[in-house]
């Protein structure tokens, strides 16, 4: 007799779901934007410093390229690691921004950085092995690590550090079993940005492993100090050949719909991604490459302008966060981010509201004065809270207005 097959009815949903989808727990950065766009809905004016998406336009070129593609009918699939000519503009970028030399074969085009990240784990990892992940991390990549059966092995950066690791820290992570050992500069959440001197020490100390280096360099353009952006993989030819080189579009040409990154790095993992690309999303989208295409090669100035915009943004949410009492905040080098340390008003309560981490004080901000942040906790460090300042230099004023009222009621 055929096995009946019972549909969930009264029955506990998640009983039916795999333990590897009951592990997975939401993204804490989606869950405040999405509930202060829930609150945006019902009327309520929320200023929103949870985004992590520049508040600009595609700039229109790009756009009227991809408009010229679909029109031209380029709306059938492309080859599953991307278009020739996309892998070879992103060949020619790394080459000329990053002196870093790759063959188009050695480049795989993905659904957006995240996507590249989580195909990286699900091809080098295996139950037992580690993935060494400083701390404060971007929430996905302990969750993708953890999908891909292995072991996150968190870090902590010290403030005296600027927040980032120092060679002896990452050398006492490392064990026979590390797989990955995890950097993202310019840093999400801290926005901390790695030196040249800082890279290659940490590389020295990967060398004496198996590890692989993961680069994260997705907030690449976003980088305010003077010396300019620098990737681990152009420390030396020996940690190139180590390093899966991370980058995309969302952030830099403000492309964060339209679902496209890439890996550089050795041709058998870039093989392997596009193996398992080919079983689950076949090529990123045809037409939005074809933007891609025209973003890589075309102007680069509406980039300058919106990092020199960010860069007058950072200057006053730093110089009015410093003003709160309580607060320490660092001035960031890199990304779109400020991360300040909230814990010295712990303890301290709003209206009856006790205040005693991260996420309550993210509650009572948004409950009180209607601003929308996210708590340090998501990114594993709970004395913080991460303010995104990829909202117009108006927004950000009122909403440092608003902060400045709910510091005016702090009691205790
Ligand atoms: C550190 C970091 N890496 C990767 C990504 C993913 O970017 P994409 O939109 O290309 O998937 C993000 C997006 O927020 C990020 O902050």
């Amino acid at each position: 007799m055929p096995a009946t097959i019972t549909a969930p009815g009264d029955r506990a949903l998640s009983g039916f779901l795999a333990s590897r989808a009951r592990g997975i727990s939401a993204s804490p950065t989606l869950a405040v934007d999405n509930l202060a766009k829930e609150l945006s809905q019902k009327g309520v004016d929320v200023v929103g410093f949870g985004a992590g998406e520049p508040d600009f336009d595609t700039p229109a070129f790009i756009k009227e390229a991809a408009a010229r593609a679909l029109e031209q009918g380029m709306t059938k699939y492309t080859a599953v690691g991307g278009l020739p000519e996309l892998r070879q503009a992103i060949a020619a970028k790394l080459l000329r921004e990053n002196g870093l030399e790759y063959s188009p074969g050695e480049i795989v085009v993905t659904v957006g950085a995240k996507h590249a990240l989580y195909e990286i784990f699900q091809v080098l990892c295996e139950p037992g092995d580690e993935v060494v992940l400083p701390s404060p991390y971007w929430v996905s990549y302990l969750e993708q690590v953890r999908l891909a059966g292995a072991t996150p092995v968190i870090v902590p950066a010290s403030p005296a550090n600027g927040l980032k690791i120092t060679p002896d820290e990452l050398r006492r992570a490392l064990t026979s079993r590390t797989k990955v050992v995890l950097l993202n500069s310019p840093n999400n959440p801290t926005g901390a940005v790695y030196g040249r001197d800082e890279l290659a020490a940490l590389a020295e100390v990967v060398l004496t492993s198996n590890a692989w280096i993961v680069s994260d360099e997705i907030y690449e353009s976003f980088v305010y100090t003077e010396e300019p952006h620098v990737s681990i993989a152009s420390i030396a030819p020996e940690v190139k050949s180590r390093t899966l080189l991370v980058n995309g579009f969302s952030k830099r040409y403000a492309m964060t719909g339209w679902r496209l990154g890439y890996v550089a790095g050795a041709k058998p993992v870039v093989e392997a991604i596009t193996n398992l690309q080919s079983h689950s999303t076949s090529n990123p989208t045809t037409f939005a490459q074809w933007g891609a295409i025209a973003a890589l090669n075309g102007p680069q100035e509406p980039v300058q302008q919106m990092v020199e915009e960010f860069r007058r943004r950072r200057d006053f949410l730093v110089e009015r966060l410093r003003l709160l009492p309580g607060v320490e905040c660092a001035r960031p080098e890199g990304a779109f981010y400020v991360f300040p340390r909230i814990s010295g008003i712990f303890g301290r309560s709003v209206d009856g509201f006790a205040i005693t981490s991260s996420t309550s004080f993210c509650q009572a901000v948004l409950q009180k004065v209607q601003v929308a942040m996210v708590p340090g906790i998501a990114f594993g460090a709970d004395e913080y809270v991460r303010l995104s300042y990829a909202t117009s230099f108006e927004r950000i004023q009122e909403g440092m207005r608003r902060l400045e009222a709910f510091w005016q009621r702090l009691t205790g």
